[in-house]
């Protein structure tokens, strides 16, 4: 979603501003600007299009130490430079960026609009700002706090004002936000990335909070003016970790990393001298997570087909009776929840709006709420009771690969704790243990012939239909092929469970239409044959996902990928990973923009 970066110091703020833009462009790249301030002067730059076409416009020389910057997500209105952030008052003293929705912006629009405002765009935003403006009697804070008494919806905001030159104040509700601390200046962003090059210590702003930020000084209070003490805590990730490295994209940068930074997300975890998986984030709640009588797994997009993954994995392992909502869905439903009930928010960022409202609805009809989340610090880590990191690194490609390996892994791990509590054996639990650490290598081995998942790609990207099908733990795996290779290259694709077919998407099969079937070895190999034959007495393209040493299935497939052999429950470890792949160099192949796709944004904090 929308990236808000703010500087206040001693040194030119525009290029920090540029360079936290950048790191932030994947949250969204629809159109970006700054506002930067000096001697009672405002000074707006914003453009539409991508963050290159605003720094064209920039003057470069700007000295100004005070600014804010956003690259944007449309919400209200089209990607128009107008519609850009930062979005100023009718006086231009007052500048905002904001990341969320002012949800009753039609209503104070209106009202402002009878006290005789007129507004320049159709934003949410620009609403927020004439507000402030009303409200600006000499003190910024004081005009903020009351302007956001009158504001309903969410807001992740920074704001300036050309008559308090070295003050930046900057408030939460729902959407990220954290001050860098800095010697003799501070950073706002909406995300760390965006600062990691000039600090690690921050201090995560909370919601309804409002931060009075200058040099030398930070003060939090919350919206009825009451001071908030908070510790400067310390960012883990690195500079490093957030550049290319000589990838020509961060997905493919993050495809490779995977046997790395599974390495690290089971490392420690994993105890095979004693047949079990240590939690240090599960020791306070393990009795009352073991009692549940039920458990929900909730996500969207890839983190809602982990939880699929999960939800086998859960049923498998620990025999609690499982569930998977869309977090969208869940929320708005009525759920029955009580305190049997143990809900667990799968996310990668930690900030998805959706996933965040139903991990708070759980949690005030009494569950338990755990989090299996990358971003530590995050929204959705801090409000969980308790959880366990992926510990992947930041992810920045759009489309998200080592997250959904990262959860999955994360989920058996917590699935084999559970259920040595429960009904597993040491000596299933042995197994299921060393299956998982060699996990990394397999994913290795995959990686080194990754070419062959390109020669696959190559052949069938001018088609724009494509099927993937999967049984058991390789049915979610289906579904995330399958929104791996839309989401990027645009081909309309579609996930089923295999048996699924005959009911219907058969119909669409015809000449040469590519349909990927991961067909592994397992309880259910012979069946998921059927369902090749099935597909190529049709004449439908077969690229099958096996099991390394299947010779067999290369006389049903028009072609195969192999993979190393795992025990079922993991194999989603590993047939993802030439389906990352396909649907990465069908994108390239295009010429799409794999870590930028249109329409999409990385974290989504708005519902
Ligand atoms: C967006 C991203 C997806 C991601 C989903 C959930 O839709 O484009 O890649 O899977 O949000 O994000 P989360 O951060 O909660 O895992």
């Amino acid at each position: 979603m929308c990236g808000i970066i703010g500087y206040v110091g001693n040194r030119p703020a525009l290029p920090i501003l540029v360079e936290g833009l950048r790191r932030l462009e994947y949250r969204g790249y629809d159109s970006a600007g700054v506002a930067l301030i000096d001697q009672e002067n405002l000074c707006v730059t914003k453009s539409a299009g991508r963050l290159s076409a605003l720094e064209q416009v920039l003057d470069h020389s700007m000295p100004q130490t005070t600014g804010i910057g956003h690259t944007r997500w449309a919400t209200h209105g089209p990607p128009t430079d107008v519609n850009a952030h930062p979005h100023t008052d009718t006086s231009g003293k007052i500048a905002v960026i904001h990341n969320g929705i002012i949800e009753n912006d039609r209503a104070l629009r209106t009202y402002l609009q009878r006290q005789g405002v007129t507004f320049k765009s159709e934003t949410d935003t620009e609403v927020l700002a004439q507000l402030i403006a009303m409200f600006y009697e000499g003190d910024l804070e004081k005009a903020v706090r009351k302007a956001l008494r009158e504001v309903s919806g969410t807001y992740g905001i920074g704001v300036l004002c050309a008559d308090e030159p070295n003050v930046i104040v900057a408030a939460r509700k729902g959407s990220p936000l954290i001050i860098g601390v800095g010697k003799g200046e501070h950073l706002l962003a909406s995300d760390a990335a965006a600062i990691l090059a000039h600090t690690t210590q921050v201090i995560y702003v909370g919601d309804g909070e409002i931060a009075h930020i200058t040099p030398d000084e930070l003060r939090l209070t919350t919206l009825d003016a009451i001071p908030v003490a908070k510790d400067v805590q310390q960012i883990e990730w690195s500079l490093e970790q957030i550049e290319l490295a000589g990838y020509d994209h961060f997905m493919l940068k993050e495809i490779f990393e995977q046997p790395e930074v599974l390495e690290n997300c089971l490392r420690g975890r994993l105890d095979q001298n004693e047949n079990a998986i240590r939690l240090g984030g599960l020791v306070d709640c393990t009795k009352k997570l073991t009692g549940a009588k039920r458990i929900i797994l909730t996500g969207c997009g890839t983190a809602w087909h982990a939880a699929l993954v999960g939800e086998y994995l859960f049923e498998e392992l620990v025999r609690i009776p499982t569930e998977v909502e869309y977090a969208s869905e869940f929320r708005y439903r009525n759920p029955v929840i009580d305190e049997g009930t143990a809900l667990i928010a799968v996310s990668q960022s930690g900030e998805t709006a959706d996933t965040h409202a139903a991990l708070i609805e759980a949690k005030q009809r009494g569950a338990l709420t755990l989090g299996a989340v990358n971003v530590v610090g995050s929204t959705i880590a801090r409000e969980t009771d308790a959880g366990v990191y992926l510990h992947v690194g930041p992810e920045i490609g759009v489309a998200s690969t080592k997250a959904f390996t990262g959860q999955v892994a994360v989920l058996a791990m917590i699935a084999c704790f559970l259920g040595r509590r429960k009904h597993l054996s040491p000596c299933a639990a042995a197994e299921f243990i060393a299956a998982l650490a060699a996990i990394p290598k397999q994913i290795k081995r995959i990686l080194d012939t990754a070419e062959e998942a390109r020669k696959v790609a190559q052949i069938y990207t001018d088609r724009e239909n494509w099927l993937y099908l999967g049984r058991g733990y390789n049915y979610p795996v289906a579904l995330e092929g399958a929104l791996k290779l839309k989401e990027i290259s645009y081909i309309h694709a579609e996930g089923l469970p295999a048996a699924e077919m005959k009911h219907g998407p058969i119909a669409l099969i015809q000449e040469g239409m590519p349909v990927v079937v991961i067909a592994t070895a397992g309880r259910q190999y012979d069946k998921i044959i059927n369902n090749m034959m099935q597909v190529r007495s049709r004449g439908g393209s077969i690229i099958a996902i096996a099991t390394e040493g299947d010779r067999e299935i290369a006389k049903q497939a028009d072609h195969v990928l192999y993979v190393p052999d795992t025990i079922e429950p993991l194999q989603p470890l590993l047939t993802v990973i030439p389906l990352q792949l396909i649907a990465y160099h069908a994108a390239v192949i295009r010429g799409c923009n794999v870590d930028k796709p249109r329409n999409l944004a990385k974290s989504v904090t708005v519902e």
